[in-house]
């Protein structure tokens, strides 16, 4: 049922079409173009979704000019200082917050789904040592449908919500057998009664033979990271996730396809790249060749870590994840990389290029930082990344296989090649 239509109006023939227009709870109103081929002949063109919607959806919402964000309804700012990542994860998935009960549940059913079959850990006795940890990741998880054969019926939502535990589970573990075999250490369990952050931390770098704690600066810290990374809309990788699961393929494959999406260094990837960047700027005398490079058409170089597709005056995790920054160089001693990234903030800020294109620090600007300081090697941090992201995978995932309608995605495409010829025999 629309809220209102618009006309549109073919100046060729001079035929006019009217299509529905949908009312958003936020954010600008739909034209629904479902039947627009089929009624005018005609496609719409929008390389890189611009102005597309490609779904409906009850789980986020961004709002770029306002630079607010929110799950279910609920601000990021007040998920991010109240609950834990555990807490929101079942936020995404059932659209409330738990009772004590329900946390308690969530937290022993991932808790429960931690450990790997061993013949899935032989699986990473194949993979060099210096292998990119998220071309481990993607191999990996594409593969748990392998080893987690047991009938999936993905119409039963039951199946569905074991499917989520089981992904929130085993990321972090999965994470760990792949640093560990990055440094040669042979990988040990964690006690299932740790919290999910400190049983990842404990799994991370416990070392055999040695008495290992949890430091709760960390712990927090991570947490906190999980939540802001946990879900953000129809970004690339979720939206890749939602393309390959609407064909109903298995889910692991799916959510395999979205971790290859968020490697790129212009999406997920770009917390390493930001690291990488700053170390290749060395020093703040530097900066004004960077930023520079960064405003020169000819030249491949982009401020890593700066801009984005809906944010134009400022991302609301950036801010969030700044201050985490300092609470954690308060714990672990000042990282003359943030002095270094707050003088480019500083300087890109005020320069007309990017305040005229809206470019400001995203959330993978300043998360490198926290997670060098925890200890994690950079090669770690979009495997850090997806762990979160997982939460809101498995919740569109969800709710896209739920969808009584729903139908698998297949866009069409402006095509300019040759026209119509014969082999010329
Ligand atoms: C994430 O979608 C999401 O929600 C993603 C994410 C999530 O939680 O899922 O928020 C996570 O991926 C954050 C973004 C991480 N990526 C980076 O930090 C890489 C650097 N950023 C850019 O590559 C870029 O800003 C994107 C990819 C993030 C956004 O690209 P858009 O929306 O396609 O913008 P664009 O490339 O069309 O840029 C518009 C203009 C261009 O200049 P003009 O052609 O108008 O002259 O801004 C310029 C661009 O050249 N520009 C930059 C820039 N980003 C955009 N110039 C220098 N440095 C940059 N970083």
């Amino acid at each position: 049922m629309s809220d209102s239509k618009v006309t549109l109006t073919d100046h060729e023939t001079g035929k006019t079409y009217e299509l529905p227009v949908y009312k958003a709870t936020y954010g600008s109103p739909l034209i629904d173009i479902t039947s627009l081929n089929k009624e005018t002949g005609f496609f719409t063109y929008d390389p890189g979704f611009m102005s597309t919607a490609s779904c409906r959806s009850d789980i986020t919402y961004l709002d770029g000019a306002k630079g607010e964000l929110m799950y279910r309804g609920y601000p990021i700012e007040q998920l991010a200082e109240k609950c834990s990542f555990m807490e929101v994860f079942y936020l995404l998935l059932n659209s409330e917050l738990p009772n004590a009960e329900q946390l308690n549940e969530i937290e022993r059913e991932v808790a429960d789904h931690t450990i790997l079959y061993e013949s899935l850990l032989h699986l990473f006795e194949g993979f060099h040592y210096d292998a990119h940890p998220m071309a481990i990741l993607t191999g990996v998880v594409g593969s748990l449908s392998a080893f987690y054969n047991d009938p999936l019926d993905i119409t039963n939502p039951e199946h569905r919500l074991e499917t989520a535990y089981r992904i929130i589970a085993k990321l972090p573990t999965i994470a760990a057998v792949t640093y560990k075999h990055s440094v040669g250490e042979r990988f040990t369990y964690a006690n299932s009664k740790m919290s999910y952050c400190g049983r990842f931390l404990h799994m991370m770098f416990s070392r055999s033979g040695e008495d290992y704690e949890i430091d709760p600066v960390a712990e927090k810290a991570l947490d906190v990271l999980f939540v802001l990374h946990a879900d953000h809309e129809q970004n690339a990788s979720t939206s890749t996730m939602r393309l390959a699961g609407s064909s109903d393929t298995n889910p692991y494959a799916a959510i395999a396809a979205g971790i290859a999406s968020l490697w790129g260094p212009t999406h997920g990837g770009a917390n390493e790249a930001v690291l990488k960047m700053l170390r290749n700027i060395g020093d703040v005398k530097n900066i004004d060749k960077y930023i520079a490079k960064a405003k020169d058409k000819n030249d491949p170089f982009r401020l890593m870590g700066f801009g984005h597709r809906v944010y134009k005056n400022f991302d609301p995790r950036a801010k969030i994840i700044k201050n985490i920054c300092y609470q954690v160089m308060e714990k672990y001693g000042n990282d003359p990389r943030m002095e270094l990234a707050m003088k480019l903030e500083e300087i890109a800020l005020k320069d007309e290029y990017f305040i005229k294109r809206g470019l400001y620090p995203n959330v993978d600007f300043y998360s490198g930082i926290i997670y060098s300081a925890l200890g994690f090697p950079e090669e770690m941090f979009t495997v850090l990344f997806t762990i979160g992201r997982a939460a809101g995978w498995m919740a569109h995932w969800i709710e896209m296989i739920s969808e009584p309608h729903k139908r698998i995605g297949r866009p069409r495409q402006y095509y300019t090649g040759l026209a119509r010829r014969d082999v010329p025999r």
